[in-house]
């Protein structure tokens, strides 16, 4: 029996101040957000989302995005890359003002998740992405396909429409492109299944996964994901996280999970477990966010020794 085909180091970028934090009801206050952002950019991480810029009124939580990436960038510019998420022309220009290193153009593959997230048809978003790379200069943009997998609105996203949003982005200047499972509903067969399909349309092309953990399968999809030859990802310490624009999402598979995981198999991250988890416990008991890992779950001492 063949064994997994696995790599010898990935990388995993911190999005919960970005994907984890947005879905938090209740304003968390700059400076938590700050404090937070300063531990995780501790823990070993060589990227982080720190927020999005998007419409104040869409998400309120992140209205305080200028100020989140100043404090970021006076810290951890040329240390930490940092990453915004935008859904616009005018998302982008805030990012660039903000001097991020990567902007993250978020786009749908399915019609009626882009209409529910951005009030936009597809075209009507790759517009705004062409002229987002004609005014990007030096600053990288990340084409994220959201719903790349499953919508909770239409079911099952065939892999042509990804290509379809691929196809554009890429021609428009896209650094780098992201697969959203934004509902946690891909299964491994079906995430396998599609990434061999985009393989015969951009080969080699490098490509991030997003996961959620909603059903309980992101850990089985890192898993078929990395046998396919992927070997970047998002996860968000504490798991927080959900888009608020797709029903019933909820949270991003855990940093903790992830790194414990890919440490178990003898995959690198370079990210320091003991580390994550301080954060995790101290975003519950500092500053009152509510996590949910597998590794939390695990009493202390007795899981990564
Ligand atoms: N940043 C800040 N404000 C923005 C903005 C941005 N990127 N884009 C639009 N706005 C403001 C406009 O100035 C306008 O404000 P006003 O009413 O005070 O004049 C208002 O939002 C509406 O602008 P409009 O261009 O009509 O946008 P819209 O109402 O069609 O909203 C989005 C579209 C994309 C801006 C909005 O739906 C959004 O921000 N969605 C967030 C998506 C998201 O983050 N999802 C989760 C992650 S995947
Ligand atoms: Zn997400």
């Amino acid at each position: 029996m063949a064994a997994f085909s696995l790599p010898e180091r990935i990388d995993i970028a911190e999005i919960c101040p970005r994907d984890g934090f947005q879905s938090v009801k209740e304003f968390i206050p700059t400076e938590s957000k700050n404090a937070i952002i300063d531990e995780l950019a501790q823990t070993g991480i060589r990227t982080m989302e720190v927020t999005s810029f998007v419409s104040p009124k869409a998400i309120p939580q992140m209205a305080d995005a200028a100020d989140v990436m100043a404090h970021f960038r006076s810290k951890w510019k040329g240390k930490v890359t940092s990453v915004a998420l935008i859904p616009n022309l005018r998302g982008a220009e805030g990012a660039l003002a903000a001097e991020v290193d990567w902007m993250n153009f978020v786009i749908s593959a399915s019609e009626d998740h882009n209409m529910s997230n951005t009030r936009r048809t597809v075209d009507a978003s790759l517009e705004e992405f062409r002229r987002v790379g004609e005014l990007k200069g030096d600053t990288k943009l990340r084409l994220s396909v959201a719903t790349a997998f499953m919508c909770p609105f239409a079911g099952p996203v065939p892999p042509e429409k990804v290509i379809y949003v691929m196809d554009q982005a890429l021609e428009a200047g896209a650094d780098g492109v992201t697969l959203c499972d934004t509902i946690g509903k891909a299964d491994p067969k079906y995430l396998v299944d599609t990434l061999a399909t985009l393989r015969e349309r951009f080969g080699d092309y490098p490509l991030t996964l997003h996961l959620h953990a909603t059903y309980g399968m992101a850990l089985a999809n890192m898993l078929a994901a990395l046998d396919a030859g992927i070997t970047s990802f998002d996860a968000a310490a504490g798991g927080l996280g959900g888009c608020p624009f797709a029903p019933g999402a909820s949270g991003n598979v855990a940093m903790e999970d992830m790194v414990f995981m890919a440490r178990q198999m003898g995959v690198e991250t370079g990210i320091d477990l003991e580390k994550v988890l301080a954060v995790a416990r101290d975003m519950e008991s500092v500053y009152g966010l509510k996590t949910d890992s597998h590794l939390s779950a695990v009493k202390p001492g007795s899981c990564c020794a």
